[in-house]
């Protein structure tokens, strides 16, 4: 039976390791903080690998609302843009987290669609400082890509990063409960 969230669930690839190394996406998201001037995490790694003139950009955007995402070019990064996304602090999960999270997600795309990018790369979107348990996200997450993917066609592919096993593996049992054909 097709699943509610094709076409785009099938869209969803998973890659173990550092989404710096992603030389074939089109754009790279970050879990960034609302600032946007940078930080540890992934948002440390991203900015490493990409230069000052990442930050440079940044500085112009006057910051993101939590659930938002901005769009820069992507420094010395092998790819075109990093999409500069703001996750939610885990404070429970009764304090908008799980709709914060999912718009994380659709708003990226939205952003990447827009800019032309057909190969977008995410990280686990609040799965480290900022707390979020990972089954949880991975479900919200799962399931906001798979439906924003199905809104947009011109997206081809939308690849998770995932930096741990224990991450992998929560991220694949989704994948797996939903039914996506890999
Ligand atoms: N490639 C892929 N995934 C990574 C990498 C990497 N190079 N490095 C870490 N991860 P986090 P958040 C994973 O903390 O929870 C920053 O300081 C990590 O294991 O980077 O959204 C920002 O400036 C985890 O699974 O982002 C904010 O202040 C996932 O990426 C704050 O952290 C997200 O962990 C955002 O916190």
């Amino acid at each position: 039976m097709p699943s509610r969230l094709e076409p785009g669930l099938s869209r969803i690839v998973l890659r173990r390791g550092d989404i710096t190394a992603d030389a074939s996406a089109d754009a790279i998201v970050n879990a960034a903080n609302r600032s946007l001037l940078g930080g540890g995490g992934v948002d440390g790694a991203i900015h490493r690998a990409a230069g000052p003139a990442l930050l440079a950009e940044c500085r112009l955007l006057g910051g993101c609302d939590t659930g938002d995402a901005k769009i820069t070019g992507a420094g010395l990064l092998p790819v075109r843009h990093v999409i500069h996304t703001v996750g939610p602090v885990w404070r429970g999960g009764a304090h908008g987290e799980p709709g914060l999270l999912a718009s994380c997600y659709v708003r990226s795309v939205e952003v990447g669609a827009a800019a032309g990018c057909a190969v977008l790369a995410f990280p686990a979107i609040s799965c480290g400082v900022y707390g979020y348990p990972l089954d949880a996200a991975a479900q919200v997450s799962v399931e906001a890509l798979a439906t924003a993917l199905t809104q947009h066609a011109d997206v081809r592919e939308a690849r998770f990063w995932l930096f741990s096993e224990e991450a992998y593996a929560a991220f694949d049992r989704v994948l797996a409960q939903l039914g996506a054909t890999r």
